[in-house]
């Protein structure tokens, strides 16, 4: 069998719903990034992380994109807690983990200590300006980080499409079942149009399969719910796909909106849920002008193939071109822009808003279908 082997050599299981809770009386309160984050480090997603980062662990992923045992990690996982609660905690404490006041996991804390938010706003997200919403969200959070390793003891139960929520070692096994030796990751926090259905099935004609991934933990406000999103990207395998080449299911963690740092981040979770190849195309995970459409794929030139352990898979800006009448990118279509179908998200939800149809150029008739439909309920939700 050659799926990938986990980042750090073994998946973390720190998953234990048997553990005694009741003689703990200290607790945290999560937001909800820090609830994903728990249940990630629990299923082992977030391999080798077996707790929220410790200052060492948190220095060095800041400045060194590196844990302190010099394996690759770019985005610090912290747990965020306010001063007052600070003062209520000790080192060596075991605490709990509530949300809305359940709890589904401890931590063992080794660590309490001020971050320089500063520091990490210029060097995780290359910018300290809080109209970034991953600095804003950064930025809003607690100002001192309880670092230790956690302990999770309580699945987070789910009413919408809970079928698509697997753990990595869930996913390995189907992989596995599928007889895929190749599998491609592919992110996306959006609908998918016909420029990433172009990315992921150029990949796919070298590969075995692929897992289609979509994140669906918190993103900002005007990002297109996960429910509709879901509906969408159903609506597209069973159109378009082969069914025996493609696995959808989620990525609950939050989005970050850190570009380049999130795309070593976003692949290297992938390698954990088995992938070997993940695809990086034009501003993976970027936000705004913030950063260069191709620095998320430059990022990944300091490290070695065997410090990565997954194959990046490059790809460069595509779209329709009406010339060429087919979907290209910049490295194979010689025409100019005014042939391009090129639509930013902006617009599209604009258009989707306005019960306007985005050309099939663009966008599956299908998929539009269910984007307008989603659009609709979300303005009567409101
Ligand atoms: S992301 O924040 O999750 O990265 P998105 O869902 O838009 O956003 O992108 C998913 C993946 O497709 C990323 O790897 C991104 O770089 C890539 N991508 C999106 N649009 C294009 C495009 N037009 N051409 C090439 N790659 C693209």
């Amino acid at each position: 069998m050659s799926l990938s082997i986990p980042h750090g050599g073994k998946l973390v299981n720190r998953y234990n719903p048997e553990l005694e809770i009741q003689s703990i009386n200290k607790s945290i309160e999560l937001d909800e990034i820090s609830l994903s984050d728990l249940e990630l480090i629990g299923t082992g997603a977030y391999s080798p992380i077996e707790g929220f980062l410790t200052e060492e662990d948190y220095r060095s992923v800041v400045q060194n994109i590196r844990l302190k045992d010099g394996h690759v990690w770019s985005i610090p996982i912290t747990l965020p807690v306010n001063e007052e609660k600070a003062n209520e905690l000790q080192k060596g404490d075991q605490v709990k983990l509530n949300f809305s006041g359940v709890t589904y996991g401890t931590i063992e804390i080794s660590d309490i200590f001020r971050p320089d938010k500063k520091e990490e706003a210029k060097l995780v997200y290359r910018t300290d300006d809080t109209e970034h919403p991953g600095v804003k969200k950064m930025m809003e959070r607690g100002d001192i980080y309880v670092g230790g390793k956690i302990t999770l003891t309580k699945r987070i139960s789910r009413d919408q499409f809970a079928e698509y929520y697997l753990d990595p070692s869930e996913t390995r096994i189907s992989f596995e079942e599928k007889g895929w030796k190749k599998v491609v990751g592919f992110q996306t926090r959006n609908p998918v149009h016909r420029a990433h259905e172009y990315i992921q099935k150029s990949a796919l004609e070298i590969v075995d399969g692929l897992f289609l991934n979509p994140l669906v933990g918190a993103t900002k406000s005007d990002d297109i719910s996960a429910d509709v999103r879901m509906k969408s990207y159903k609506v597209l395998l069973k159109n378009y796909y082969p069914q025996d080449r493609v696995f959808l299911a989620v990525f609950p963690a939050a989005m970050r909106y850190a570009g380049p740092r999130e795309a070593i981040f976003h692949a290297m979770v992938r390698k954990n849920y088995g992938c070997t190849h993940f695809i990086v195309g034009r501003d993976h995970a970027g936000v705004g002008n913030y950063y260069g459409t191709y620095d998320a794929q430059r990022i990944f030139d300091q490290f070695t193939a065997d410090e990565l352990g997954i194959t990046l898979l490059f790809f460069e800006h595509s779209f329709y071109c009406e010339k060429c009448g087919n979907m290209a990118s910049t490295k194979t279509c010689p025409h100019g822009k005014e042939d391009h179908v090129i639509l930013s998200g902006t617009k599209v939800r604009e258009m989707l808003r306005n019960g306007e149809v985005p050309p099939a150029t663009f966008s599956r008739k299908e998929v539009v279908e269910v984007l307008i439909e989603g659009m609709k309920e979300t303005h009567v939700h409101n």
